[in-house]
């Protein structure tokens, strides 16, 4: 936890408060979940760890219907009827863009009304008021809290603060992390896991039906299967400090038969963490990491042999004291995409980027934004989706989304199906 007493000062309130926790947070990922359920449904979204390969799917699959919904005036009433009794607030102390507007946009779609702290100085907490009695309140008045912070497993230990006002029989609403510190984005990695199951089924393409488009590819790529599974999955970049790749790379682990490559410089604030490391091998992931899109593995240049390619920045605003004049000795231009080498990745393979990217870096100049590969726009549109499923599953609505969409469309199947024959009649 980042929060530490400095020496020879008593600790503030805040420090003590997160201290509080401690221990709970020193615990296994494993033993921690059934305390973020209610009734095997999720309560608290905290951890990527939380989403089990069946729950991704079913969270896919009201993203679909949602969208679907979304697009007809009918569905788009019944949505916003499902929690227009909700409220939720965004506690948003650390900048953001996507992960702010997409909430706040699946909030609306769902009816929920939206309340935001954006900027603490805007808060009593200038006041000397606790961020857990901000919390508190915030918990008075809403009916859910989405936080993102600069400190590592805040979120987290608001859950704890919930479950306890809970267990002393006080108002307590569910919490969901939207980025904590450089420890956790768990609803980046569903939205990215979303992005992928949507890209290999293959489905997209104007031209070209579901399956002459897959027959097509496996022309070429006799092995190619459907869904995320017995597929190599590169990261690149920033891989030490990346949240979302920390989460994403915790999800992937759980699919049959991937591989992970990481592609970062051979620096301890870049490379790939030890405790990430431990967690995939311990799971039995095959992990291998290089310095270098064209370093080889199993004798093909690693660009060649990806099915899906992560790309990160290099995230400047975390270096330490020294970072910058350590990075400028390594050349960090091999971290970066270019048309010369999305031009040798596998036809089908999808680019992604969870997002803002550097226009000084420039790790995906704009140039590759036309590529049919590129996803990164697409990407941060489904986090809009996947957020809508996630909160209609943590308010219990996910399968009145699922009986109205099956009612809905199993009627205008019907219509369509009778009048196709009345006119082949
Ligand atoms: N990907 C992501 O979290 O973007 P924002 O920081 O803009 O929310």
């Amino acid at each position: 936890m980042s929060s530490q007493p400095i020496a020879n000062q008593p600790p503030t309130q805040d420090e003590l408060d997160l201290l509080n926790y401690q221990s709970r947070i020193e615990r296994p990922v494993k033993m921690k979940i059934p305390e973020l359920e209610r009734n095997e449904r999720l309560r608290h979204v905290i951890f990527s760890g939380q989403f089990t390969v069946d729950m991704l799917e079913d969270l896919a699959d009201t993203a679909d219907k949602i969208r679907v919904l979304s697009k007809s005036r009918s569905g788009q009433d019944f949505l916003l009827s499902l929690l227009h009794h909700k409220r939720a607030m965004l506690y948003f102390t650390q900048p953001s863009t996507r992960t702010f507007l997409s909430f706040m946009a699946a909030c609306q779609i769902l009816g929920i009304t939206c309340n935001e702290v954006r900027d603490p100085t805007t808060s009593s907490e200038t006041k000397g008021e606790t961020r857990f009695d901000s919390l508190r309140m915030f918990s008075s008045y809403f009916d859910l809290i989405i936080m993102r912070s600069k400190l590592a497993k805040l979120a987290e230990s608001c859950a704890y603060l919930m479950n306890d006002l809970e267990s002393s029989g006080n108002r307590s609403v569910p919490i969901i992390n939207a980025g904590s510190g450089a420890d956790q984005h768990p609803t980046q990695a569903l939205l990215d896991i979303y992005t992928l199951q949507r890209s290999f089924q293959f489905a997209e393409g104007k031209t070209s039906t579901v399956a002459t488009r897959f027959e097509e590819l496996r022309r070429n790529y006799p092995e190619l299967s459907k869904g995320l599974t017995n597929k190599v999955y590169g990261f690149c970049g920033d891989i030490g400090r990346g949240r979302t790749v920390r989460s994403l790379a915790s999800l992937l682990s759980k699919y049959e038969g991937v591989t992970l490559i990481f592609i970062a410089p051979n620096d301890p604030t870049l490379a790939l963490r030890d405790d990430l490391r431990k967690l995939l091998l311990d799971r039995g992931v095959k992990t291998l990491e290089v310095e270098s899109f064209d370093d080889s593995v199993d004798g093909v240049p690693v660009i060649e042999s990806l099915d899906a390619l992560y790309m990160t920045r290099i995230q400047k605003e975390h270096n330490a004291p020294g970072d910058a004049e350590k990075f400028a000795t390594i050349d960090l231009s091999r971290y970066k995409l270019t048309a010369n080498l999305v031009a040798r990745m596998k036809k089908y393979a999808p680019i992604l980027h969870p997002f803002p990217r550097d226009q000084h870096f420039g790790e995906i100049p704009p140039e590759i934004d036309d590529d049919p590969r590129a996803m990164y726009f697409r990407q941060a549109r489904n986090g809009m989706w996947i957020r809508s499923a996630l909160l209609a599953s943590v308010f219990g609505v996910d399968h009145q989304i699922a009986r109205f969409f099956h009612d809905e469309y199993s009627e205008w199947h019907h219509y369509n199906e009778d009048a196709a024959s009345a006119s082949t009649a």
